[in-house]
């Protein structure tokens, strides 16, 4: 103790001080790489972390592209990140140096959670043989599941039902959609996974469904921090301050997976993902480089979940609500529904071919309610180049989303819903290359013939059996998004009145 007083603690903190910034040097070499993109002047250790607003990220941020162009430069403590931007520097980088620009930073809350070398799940397994195992097999599952058995559409289709029959059970009082849409979409997921669906007030379901928004419906500003530098994490006790909810899903999955275990008879084909992921462990047995380990078989359907759940069901908060300040826009759908399918028979996904303007309505309102502004951050695998910057190898990369969902060279009204950006002049269904919800590339999203099924499926079938409206003496919802993990539509409240 008495080591560190007075005199004797003036070297220490020097040297302590010299150390910290020839290791800050060290890091930020990067930046003084002739052709690096531009950005603000970092400070030694802490980066540019003091000169952004980490409660309006997409906000500060926005002012740097300005100043600095689309392609720009941050430095977060000792991460170098890029930001691109506009549709040129994403597809450049996504596409034609996708070799380069598909890893992943080594973020994970997952580390925290069992990840290893051979158990990564997908969203955010380094670019590599794992996720190219995992990846295929999800791609694969997804399209060829239910063969001779109930396919993916059948499920949603019921699920629509079930859904209808939830909001009818409301009997045209106000409520928020958003408790039942995330069970309707959990309940998808629920049917890949685990082969069944679960009643909307089952209680483990509830337990799934809540430890799963706990995850990432928090929105504090610690999360968002964390999110936005997964460095932090490394600091002692912070992780499973955020983790706790994480750990709880992984018990109930984990329970699953020995449910389906002792249940399995493999004279059957596989009744789910599950099945046949543990089919797959059985083959890869002695195979010390397979990726189908039990540990990861845990990580790939949390990431499922992870993946798929909020992002779907968002959406559709949005949808409901742009159909609430939009009445024209709702009925035009409405008579195309009544044209194309008519009042009783259930919406098939055939029908969407011959539904160019419902069509272009639920593309508006992702184009609209612009639910992942910024992606999924990606990680240079070697040096790379993007718009004639030089980007080393090890840096990672925020693809901004909403930069090509919101660019007005594109779109004629950018920040207004309009589904009349989706329909040519004879009113057939069009898609901008701008249009990028899902991103691009070798990491575009796996789920996405899956969520459009579930946006087509779920939308046409609630507008079909109810009419959507703002309660009465309640005032006109706001538009604008909240920002949290994800942008979500402002709480509010509808009455679906029976057509
Ligand atoms: C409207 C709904 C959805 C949106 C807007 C969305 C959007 C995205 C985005 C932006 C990414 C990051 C891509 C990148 O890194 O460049 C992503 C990745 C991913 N999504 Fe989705 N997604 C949706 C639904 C789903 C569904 C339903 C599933 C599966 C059931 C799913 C599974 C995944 C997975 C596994 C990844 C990681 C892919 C990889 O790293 O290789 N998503 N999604
Ligand atoms: C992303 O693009 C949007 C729309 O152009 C802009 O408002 C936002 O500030 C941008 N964010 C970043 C990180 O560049």
């Amino acid at each position: 103790m008495g080591l560190l007083t007075g005199e004797a603690l003036m070297p220490v903190a020097v040297a302590v001080a010299v150390f910290l910034l020839l290791v800050d040097l060290m890091h930020r070499r990067t930046r003084w790489a002739a052709r690096y993109p531009p950005g603000p002047v970092p400070v030694p250790v802490l980066g540019n972390l003091l000169q952004l607003d980490f409660q309006a990220m997409p906000y500060s941020l926005g002012r740097l592209r300005r100043r600095f162009g689309d392609v720009f430069s941050l430095q977060m403590a000792w991460t170098p990140v890029v930001v691109l931007n506009g549709l040129q520097a994403v597809r450049e980088a996504l596409v034609l140096r996708g070799e380069d620009t598909s890893d992943r930073p080594p973020m994970s809350v997952y580390q925290h959670l069992g990840f290893g070398p051979r158990a990564q799940g997908v969203i955010t397994a380094p670019y590599g043989h794992a996720w190219r195992e995992q990846r295929r097999f999800s791609v694969s599952t997804l399209r060829n599941f239910g063969v001779g058995k109930k396919s993916l559409e059948q499920w949603v289709t019921e699920e629509a039902a079930c859904l209808c029959a939830a909001f009818a059970a409301q009997a045209g009082r106000p409520f928020s959609p958003d408790v039942l849409l995330n069970k309707a979409v959990g309940n998808v997921i629920a049917s890949l996974t685990h082969g069944r669906r679960f009643e909307y007030d089952d209680p483990v379901f509830l337990k799934l469904l809540l430890v799963e928004a706990a995850r990432t419906e928090e929105t504090s500003s610690l999360r968002q921090v964390l999110n936005a530098f997964p460095v932090l994490l490394r600091i002692p006790g912070l992780a499973s301050k955020v983790l706790s909810g994480p750990k709880e899903f992984m018990v109930l999955i984990h329970e699953m997976v020995a449910e389906h275990r002792e249940t399995r008879d493999a004279a059957q084909p596989p009744r789910d993902l599950t099945d046949a992921f543990l089919d797959e462990v059985e083959k890869a047995k002695g195979n010390p480089e397979s990726s189908f380990t039990e540990e990861n078989l845990l990580l790939v359907v949390a990431d499922l979940f992870f993946a798929g759940l909020v992002t779907t069901s968002t959406t559709l908060v949005w949808a409901l609500l742009l159909m609430l300040l939009h009445p024209d826009v709702q009925r035009r759908v409405q008579e195309e529904i009544d044209e194309v399918i008519g009042q009783v028979r259930p919406p098939e996904m055939e029908d969407q071919a011959r539904m160019p303007f419902t069509t272009a309505v639920v593309h508006e309102v992702q184009r609209f309610g612009d639910v992942v502004p910024l992606g999924v951050p990606h990680m240079t695998s070697r040096d790379t180049e993007v718009q004639g910057f030089l980007i080393p190898k090890g840096t990672t990369l925020i693809i901004n989303l909403s930069s090509l969902l919101k660019d007005e060279a594109v779109w004629e009204q950018p920040f207004r819903f309009h589904p009349e950006h989706f329909l040519d002049a004879q009113g057939r269904f069009v898609k901008p290359e701008a249009f990028m919800p899902f991103s691009a590339g070798r990491r575009l999203c796996l789920g996405e013939p899956l969520a459009r099924m579930e946006l087509f499926l779920f939308f046409t079938c609630l507008l079909q059996r109810f009419s959507f409206s703002v309660p009465a003496g309640q005032p006109q919802p706001s538009d604008h998004g909240v920002y949290g993990l994800l942008v979500s539509p402002p709480p509010y409240q509808l009455c679906a009145v029976p057509r």
